[in-house]
């Protein structure tokens, strides 16, 4: 019996399937998701007879609408770190991964859900998917890693008016900024994001990997960047704005925001 909660995790050859399993939720991430995500990947890390892993979210509706918004009602101010750390962790796991990783997006991919998908190596979505950091609306700002991926991704122009905003980019625009690597129809996504990866196993395993470290390498000097990221989260966490923004998406209304 599976001892995940909230993802489905399945084996085909030799490729994990991960699927974000929340659909009532839009596939949120809470805490419990993300730990579980990082006992699948130590999964990939470790079982020689896996050579790669996809994600996808349960429902049809999303990849993931971010993370859980209801559960950081209980973040105080000194787990509001940890709990960016742990977020951070986990996906920089991913994208250290020497096995390759590819995110198929339908749907929703926004805020964590957004972040997890560009941990990924590479990135498919459907022609009806929306991406989007819209942390901005709820007084807080990315904090798995998303200031720093999304700015590598697309440049700090294109980032910050994302960021900003809050408002969720089309596929076609994700595509032409270079945010995924293509836009596939709802029917075809799985199969495409499946034919990539079988064809990238049967290359060498060892240039594979020297490859990722390679690639990551280019990016090392920014390092620093997730730490800012998690004292700006932290800072952001002790607000009134931070209380109002989850108030506000809870009550399904518009957050009235005081600068505080
Ligand atoms: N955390 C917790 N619950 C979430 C969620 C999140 N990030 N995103 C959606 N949900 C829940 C909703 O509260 C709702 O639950 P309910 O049926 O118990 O009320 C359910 O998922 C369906 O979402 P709903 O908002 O009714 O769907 P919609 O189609 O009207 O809107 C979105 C879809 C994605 C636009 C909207 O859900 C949304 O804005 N989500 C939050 C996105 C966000 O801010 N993410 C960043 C978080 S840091």
């Amino acid at each position: 019996m599976s001892d995940y909660k909230n993802l489905i995790v399945t084996t085909k050859g030799e490729i994990l399937f991960i699927t974000l399993n929340r659909p009532e939720k839009l596939n949120a991430l809470n805490q419990e998701m993300l730990s579980e995500i990082k006992v699948a990947i130590r999964k990939l890390y470790m079982d020689n007879t896996i050579s790669g892993a996809i994600f996808l979210g349960n429902g049809g509706k999303a990849f993931a609408a971010g993370a859980d918004i209801e559960e950081m009602l209980k973040i105080g101010d000194i787990n509001a770190r940890k709990y960016s750390e742990f977020g951070q962790e986990v996906f920089n796991m991913i994208e250290k991964s020497s096995k390759p990783i590819i995110a198929a997006i339908d749907g929703f991919a926004l805020g964590g859900g957004l972040e997890l998908g560009m941990s990924c190596h590479i990135r498919f979505c459907t022609q009806e998917s929306k991406l989007g950091l819209p942390e901005v609306n709820l007084g807080i700002i990315p904090a798995f890693g998303g200031t720093q991926r999304l700015t590598r991704a697309i440049g700090r122009c294109r980032a910050l008016e994302m960021m900003f905003t809050g408002k969720p980019i089309d596929a076609q625009t994700a595509y032409n900024y270079g945010l995924v690597n293509r836009v596939c129809s709802k029917e075809t996504l799985l199969q495409e994001a499946t034919e990539l990866i079988e064809n990238i196993i049967t290359k060498s395993k060892i240039s594979l990997g020297c490859i990722v470290e390679s690639v990551n390498s280019f990016y090392e000097y920014e390092e620093d960047g997730y730490q800012t990221e998690s004292n700006a989260f932290l800072q952001c966490c002790k607000t009134e704005d931070f209380k109002e923004g989850i108030k506000a998406f809870l009550e399904k209304r518009k957050p009235v925001f005081k600068g505080k």
